[in-house]
């Protein structure tokens, strides 16, 4: 009951969520619940603006009466809250499953504050077993897939039914088939410094917490 998780996950980051604040709204299905109760908060009065990390969110949000603004129209973001595909102990993780790791990383970046809200299914012992989306420009994608293939990192195109997929940025995403990530550090970096490469799923002391979902509880782990 992954849904039932997500759902407990959402409604406690609610809790940090105060009056006045600017807040990141991350993207996926989890944040999807978390967007369908703040927009309750907003109805009853809750004034809050928001920063989003997707055309997905943006028109959710919007549709639900949330304010949207845009990145460049405010100078921090007090709050950011996100999902994620996998997270490990140090509360370092991988996103972009769902193609806004660009935004997200940006966003968070902006933020005073991060708080993820997953599954208990995506708090691991070690980092890899979810595919690491890197985030490409097209032009010369295919050299970068062959480069991917020589590091032993099994590279797949990320499509959408038959075509490319393409992020909101106008980029491709190549999902790395790792299994296992021995330091998620040194990986991110390397990756990085490849030209072509516009971001990489791998979110490096960027949570600050993390609200795991369990059958009918959470569990708040916090970086000291
Ligand atoms: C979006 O690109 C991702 O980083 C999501 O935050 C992540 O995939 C979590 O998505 P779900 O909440 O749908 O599992």
């Amino acid at each position: 009951m992954k849904i039932k998780k997500k759902k407990l996950a959402a409604a406690k980051s609610i809790e940090f969520i105060k009056d006045g604040m600017t807040l990141g709204l991350g993207t996926g299905s989890t944040v999807f619940f978390l967007v369908n109760k703040l927009s309750e908060l907003v109805k009853q009065g809750l004034n809050v603006k928001c920063v989003s990390t997707s055309n997905q969110t943006s028109d959710l949000a919007k549709s639900l009466g949330i304010k949207i603004v845009n990145l460049n129209e405010v100078d921090k973001i007090d709050l950011t809250i996100d999902g994620a595909d996998e997270v490990d102990k140090n509360l370092n993780g991988i996103k972009g499953g769902g193609g806004a790791l660009l935004f997200e990383k940006i966003v968070s970046a902006a933020s005073k504050k991060v708080i993820w809200i997953v599954d208990s299914s995506k708090y691991v012992s070690k980092l890899g077993k979810f595919p690491l989306p890197v985030e490409v420009i097209p032009f010369g994608s295919n050299h970068l897939f062959t480069r991917f293939i020589e590091s032993g990192y099994t590279p797949a195109i990320r499509k959408n039914g038959s075509e490319i997929y393409i992020t909101d940025s106008g980029n491709e995403i190549i999902d790395l088939h790792l299994n296992e990530i021995e330091d998620s550090l040194k990986l991110e970096q390397e990756i990085k410094l490849i030209s072509g490469v516009v971001e990489v799923g791998l979110f490096n002391n960027i949570a600050n917490m993390v609200i795991v979902g369990k059958e009918n509880s959470t569990e708040i782990i916090s970086r000291e």
